[in-house]
């Protein structure tokens, strides 16, 4: 692995722990003005103290983050479709040239094994990959799952893999049942996404559960912003993932901070 590659991943995995918090906030590229980022500006601006890296779309980023804030982005390049349409029919949508441009971390790109468009989504991985790895970016494939697919380390550890052997260099799925499974067979490190929204406390239970199970970390989105303690959550989750912080001490630790910082939720 060249230097630049080895470079940008230890933006995204802290090396001191070999862990990462991501926050996602790359949602609105499907789903327009989701819930807690009608004003993504704002609601991240708390949040970045506590992130390892943020991921969102290249839109937001340049007109709702400041250049001068010091944190890497993980950007997502795959998109153009909506939730009215067929989800899986993503195309890139961002060049190399233009992510380069804004200096990210690395690139994250959404692969539908199962879907009718499976062969499309895994052949753009592997073109993003090839391309990627000409200027040492590290691609993040993240396993999206349909409507009427079954979150199972049967096919959650399925599509991990799939999206290692194409040469993803990290990849992004769900908590579930023996994930111990999905970890030991994916080759790559391994994140989970938080999901819909479930109480704080779940949400703890979950993050824990991911790390103390192989996942390297979180890249977490609605369980963050959509709290009504977004920062006391996010404060929360990173002494998990960094850590091991135990649930019980986890929930004290957010309730805690919660109840001191009386934080609003955004609007
Ligand atoms: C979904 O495809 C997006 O990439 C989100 O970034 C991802 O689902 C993580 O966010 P959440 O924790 O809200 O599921």
């Amino acid at each position: 692995m060249d230097w630049g590659m080895k470079n940008r991943l230890s933006k995204i995995i802290r090396p001191e722990t070999g862990r990462t918090v991501m926050l996602a906030v790359d949602h609105g590229y499907f789903l327009g003005p989701t819930t807690g980022l009608q004003s993504p500006g704002k609601t991240v601006e708390p949040l970045i103290p506590y992130a390892d890296t943020l991921m969102l779309t290249r839109g937001v980023l340049r007109s709702c983050v400041d250049a001068a804030t010091n944190i890497p982005i993980v950007l997502r390049v795959s998109g153009g479709t909506s939730i009215l349409g067929n989800l899986a029919d993503e195309g890139t949508t961002v060049s190399m040239k233009d992510a380069l441009r804004l200096n990210v971390a690395g690139v994250a790109l959404s692969i539908f094994v199962g879907s009718e468009l499976e062969r499309k989504t895994l052949l753009a991985l592997a073109d993003l990959v090839n391309e990627a790895e000409e200027f040492g970016v590290p691609v993040l494939a993240v396993t999206a799952v349909g409507k009427d697919m079954v979150r199972d380390a049967r096919y959650l550890g399925l599509a991990c893999r799939i999206a290692a052997e194409l040469g993803a260099h990290l990849v992004k799925t769900y908590y579930c049942d023996d994930f111990e499974k999905v970890v030991r067979n994916c080759p790559v490190p391994v994140v989970i996404a938080g999901g819909k929204k479930i109480p704080e406390k779940e949400a703890i239970e979950l993050s824990y559960n991911a790390v103390t199970r192989g996942a390297v970390g979180v890249d977490m989105g609605r369980n963050i912003f959509q709290s009504d303690n977004p920062v006391s959550m996010i404060r929360t989750v990173r002494e998990i993932v960094h850590k091991d912080l135990k649930p019980a001490q986890a929930w004290d630790m957010f309730t805690t901070l919660a109840h001191e910082n009386k934080e609003k939720a955004f609007a």
